[in-house]
């Protein structure tokens, strides 16, 4: 029964929304890269990068995510990393991809913009011949930073805003709380880009309610946290929120303290539009699937559950109405 309903989401067209490119470097790769560029990294082997991996709250994850980041230094380094992405979610059926990339985490090491833009773009460029997957890419701000940095951050994005769906804000949550952007979403507004915003991963709900009211978000995510302001959840409902949901992230990051315990089957049930999003693959032990499959392993989810996941994940996403209706036709087709 659990078999048949982890077939069924596994042959659905699927949309992943909550994907750091950064959060998907394998061990393996990291280990390739600091090789190839004559990088310390703190581990002699793949097994103890991996043996690192262990969470007890988002701050640890962030330690060693913006250490790991260190070995990518070329165009050449981060059109691999996006590649190797990219053949896994084509793996797991996914058919597009809106990407979040951290331009700070590589300026403040010196790494250029450009760099770093340039490599994901050209992956991302191939993607639909290589993979028949179609791509946007998220800029986002780390809010650890001052709002500041981000617009400088935004001036160095202009000359490719053509290229960049929207902004969206990360990084440690807890005392740095959505308002502190209010300026620069309202500028990347202005320029005609879509708005995101991490809030309600470890976050209270004031922080959802002001990534609505003063960073006027298009998506949500995360969002567990919603769940404790019925107000909230309601408005979010109403709205036709979308939250990209992170189920093995919430695990590795003790946001959940079991995966019979998350939240996202209760999330469809109050009507929340909820999707399934594997946010740092590399560090919290899978891909889409995976967190399909853990879902389904521990949560009572019916096969109308995993049909609506994946008609909200294109639902949700920033692609036209006209390529949303197709994606939702391919859904329909799937027994
Ligand atoms: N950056 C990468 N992954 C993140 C997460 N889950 N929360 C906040 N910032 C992040
Ligand atoms: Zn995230």
């Amino acid at each position: 029964m659990k078999e048949d309903l982890i077939r069924y989401a596994a042959a659905l067209p699927k949309a992943e929304l909550h994907l750091h490119i950064e959060g998907s470097l394998e061990p393996e790769l990291m280990f390739q890269l600091a090789q190839r560029n004559k990088v310390e990294i703190p581990f002699n082997s793949v097994e103890e990068i991996r043996a690192a991996y262990s969470f007890s709250n988002l701050q640890e994850f962030l330690d060693i995510y913006y250490q790991g980041m260190s070995v990518l230094l070329t165009e050449e380094d981060f059109f691999d990393l996006t590649m190797a992405y990219l053949n896994r979610a084509a793996a797991d059926n996914v058919k597009h991809v809106e990407i979040f990339f951290d331009p700070q985490g590589h300026t403040d090491r010196s790494v250029p913009f450009d760099t770093a833009i340039s490599g994901i773009l050209t992956a991302l460029r191939l993607s639909r011949v290589q993979f028949g997957i179609t791509a946007k890419l998220i800029m986002c701000f780390l809010r650890h930073l001052p709002e500041d940095a981000a617009f400088e951050t935004l001036k160095q994005a202009e000359p490719w805003l053509d290229q960049i769906v929207g902004v969206g804000l990360d990084s440690s949550e807890v005392g740095y709380p959505p308002s502190n952007f209010a300026r620069v979403f309202a500028a990347a507004g202005k320029h005609g880009l879509k708005r995101v915003a991490h809030a309600g991963e470890e976050g209270p709900p004031d922080y959802v309610w002001e990534a609505l009211d003063t960073l006027h978000i298009d998506r949500l995510d995360h969002g567990n946290r919603a769940l404790e302001d019925k107000k909230l959840v309601e408005r979010l409902a109403a709205e036709e929120m979308t939250l990209t949901v992170c189920p093995l992230s919430n695990l590795k990051l003790c946001v959940v303290d079991d995966v019979r315990n998350h939240p996202i089957k209760k999330m469809l049930d109050l009507g929340l539009r909820a999707t399934v999003n594997s946010d740092d693959p590399a560090y919290f032990g899978g891909y889409v699937m995976d967190n399909f499959e853990a879902i389904i392993e521990n949560l009572d989810l019916t096969r109308e559950d995993i049909k609506m996941l994946a008609s909200n994940s294109f639902a949700g996403s920033f692609l036209e109405p006209g390529e949303k209706r197709a994606h939702l036709a391919a859904i329909n087709l799937v027994n």
